[in-house]
């Protein structure tokens, strides 16, 4: 399952991604916003990152603006890992090297087309593992260390 949110700015690129998603068979779960209404990011980020912490959903996609206030509201909360990208290398390396489990992406940075191909990528690329492990490691650590 995949959760996914976004504020007033990314809501018609989120719909048109869950659209594609849906098409290729992937099961969506839509964490709002539901409107156009201009709305706060944080709200959708907690949301989306409280269902891929608790595990009600494998990974997570937030759309806004940039995508940065999105990610940095998501990687708020522990075990989290966001990674706000704009190109398909950045997609590919953070699901390999850094296990990213939500994208955040920016609806006036990227098209929708590109959204579609970042988030395939994100979605279907394994993590390393390996050294990397290590790193992800000291990430928990420093979560662990602030509370
Ligand atoms: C909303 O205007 C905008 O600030 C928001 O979508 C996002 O880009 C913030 O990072």
């Amino acid at each position: 399952m995949i959760a996914l949110g976004c504020d007033h700015a990314g809501l018609e690129a989120k719909q048109k991604l869950i659209a594609y998603l849906e098409q290729r068979g992937y099961k969506c779960k839509d964490f709002g916003t539901y409107t156009s209404d201009s709305c706060d990011y944080p709200d959708y980020a907690y949301a989306v990152a409280k269902a891929v912490q608790s595990g009600q959903c494998d990974r997570g996609i937030l759309i806004c603006g940039t995508g940065v206030g999105m990610s940095i509201a998501a990687n708020k909360v522990k075990g989290i890992r966001c990674a706000a990208c704009s190109d398909s290398f950045t997609a590919e390396m953070t699901r390999r090297h850094n296990n990213a489990n939500i994208l955040a992406m920016g609806a006036r940075v990227i098209s929708v087309d590109k959204m579609i191909e970042l988030a395939e990528i994100f979605l279907n690329t394994i993590f390393e593992e390996g050294r990397h492990l290590r790193r992800l490691e000291k990430i928990a650590e420093i979560e662990r260390k602030e509370g």
